[in-house]
């Protein structure tokens, strides 16, 4: 259902104070979605609740990128980004997410929690065209090598530029 919508150029902006906040299970399916996620998104609750947490993902974003979060969360580690994110409605809203893992007292993970701010403008202008250029770099690749084409493009800049993936972010 959430391939038909067709993105729109409609931008919404989150606002200083807000937190998106969502926690799903260890495979992604939203199991909480606090009433900004709610709003931003465009889903009623019922909606959200066991959805995959890809019924937001924008076309515009690289596969390399939820590649790289899954990578890290799964290894038990917290994981920054500047995200893309479609609506319901198709239009489209920045964030700078957090995504931690939720563990038991065996320490067996039982599933994330991802608080999204309002992300600084300047740093979207600065990710906006590495996304556009590992997109272009997965499409060209095709489905089958497009997650290590990705890669490759934030690879190259990231020792391109000397730094760590968080280093990156964090320099934004
Ligand atoms: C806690 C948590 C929050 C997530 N939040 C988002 C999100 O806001 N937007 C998004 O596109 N993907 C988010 N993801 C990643 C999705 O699960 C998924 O990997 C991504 O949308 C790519 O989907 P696809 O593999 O179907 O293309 C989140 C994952 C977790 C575990």
């Amino acid at each position: 259902m959430k391939r038909q919508i067709q993105p729109s150029t409609v931008e919404r902006m989150m606002r200083e104070d807000d937190f998106i906040v969502s926690k799903t299970n260890p495979k992604g399916i939203i199991t909480y979605g606090n009433p900004i996620f709610i709003e931003f998104s465009g889903y009623s609750e019922e909606e959200l609740l066991g959805s995959q947490h890809n019924i937001v993902r924008h076309p515009d974003m690289p596969r390399a990128a939820f590649q790289l979060a899954w990578d890290t969360i799964r290894a038990g580690k917290e994981f920054f980004a500047y995200v893309k994110n479609m609506a319901k409605d198709g239009s489209y809203y920045w964030v700078f997410t957090h995504i931690t893992p939720d563990f038991d007292q065996q320490r067996n993970i039982i599933g994330y929690t991802s608080v999204r701010r309002c992300p600084k403008r300047d740093a979207v202008a600065k990710v906006e065209p590495v996304y556009r250029l590992m997109l272009q770099a997965e499409q060209s690749a095709g489905p089958r090598d497009a997650i290590a084409a990705g890669t490759g493009v934030l690879l190259d800049l990231l020792n391109q530029k000397g730094m760590s993936y968080e280093e990156l972010v964090f320099s934004l």
